[in-house]
């Protein structure tokens, strides 16, 4: 029988500006992003009707809804490829929720990816963008991967030239962070001249600490552990953060430092701007 699996990495915006919000409720944005070689797992099998089962450790944390972005992937691709069958999707959810870093989009960017090959439905990538531009901002960027810049709401991709990968850590504090609300807080507490002109590498950092203050103390927390070449930053809306390491060996023993002493944040070693050794 054929089954198909992808993998879904965690999304990294290596900086981040915010525009003033627009009329269609979106922010225009201007990002440099690259994918960690850490990520959620899809595995998808032919069957009559769609279902969506979830693994991993953050399981608990994502129940199936009629909502999730898997099934409004499969929805969308069934409907604009004329297709009606159905697929077993099994979920290993490693990435923490509402964190940042894309998985939600990375899964629906990895079914939309899984499901056209299983399918057989032939879209080319340009189009499944195009179908998953319509219900999340990053699931274009995720259906790319590599090294890319994204603009408009997220949807206008450009291509850069890949650079050497690096390693890093990434640190969530076990706090689940809407992006809507981050834009929302973002709008009231920056006037929209200000677009560009802050020096964080992440314009929503201050929106997203003023919601969720123990970003900061993950912030504090990379900066005295990092090897202070490149200050650490807030991935996405947040919550979580990332600092860069000269090797991973560096990087591996700062995440157990860090555990250590915070048993309860999610700290994940990573190697960005590489595919995993699947
Ligand atoms: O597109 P997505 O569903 O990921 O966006 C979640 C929310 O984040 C949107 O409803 C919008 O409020 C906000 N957003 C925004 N500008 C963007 C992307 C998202 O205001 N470029």
């Amino acid at each position: 029988m054929t089954i198909c699996t992808e993998f879904a990495p965690a999304k990294i915006n290596l900086s981040l500006r915010v525009g003033p919000l627009e009329d269609d409720g979106y922010h225009p944005i201007d990002s440099r992003v690259a994918f960690a070689d850490f990520g959620d797992v899809l595995v998808f099998e032919p069957a009559d009707q769609l279902y969506l089962e979830i693994t991993g450790p953050f399981a608990g944390e994502l129940p199936v809804q009629d909502n999730n972005l898997i099934l409004q992937a499969a929805r969308a691709l069934a409907r604009t490829s004329g297709i009606s069958k159905g697929a077993r999707i099994q979920l290993t959810k490693n990435l923490p929720v509402s964190s940042g870093i894309g998985g939600g989009s990375a899964d629906a960017a990895a079914t939309l990816r899984g499901l056209n090959r299983l399918w057989d439905c032939q879209l080319k990538l340009s189009e499944l963008a195009t179908i998953g531009a319509s219900f999340g901002s990053d699931i274009p960027a995720c259906l790319h991967g590599g090294w890319l810049r994204m603009r408009g709401r997220g949807e206008r991709i450009e291509n850069l030239p890949p650079e050497a990968s690096f390693a890093a850590v990434l640190v969530n504090p076990g706090i689940a962070v809407s992006t809507a609300q981050v834009f929302g807080r973002f709008d009231q507490r920056l006037a929209p001249e200000q677009f560009g002109a802050t020096e964080h590498q992440n314009d929503l950092s201050q929106a997203a600490i003023s919601l969720c203050p123990q970003i900061a103390d993950v912030l504090q927390a990379l900066l005295e552990i990092c090897e202070g070449a490149n200050r650490p930053i807030m991935c996405g809306s947040g919550a979580t953060c990332l600092a860069g390491f000269s090797s991973q060996d560096g990087a591996r023993k700062a995440a157990r430092d860090l555990q250590e002493n915070h048993p309860n944040w999610w700290i994940q070693p990573v190697t960005i701007g590489q595919a995993p050794p699947l």
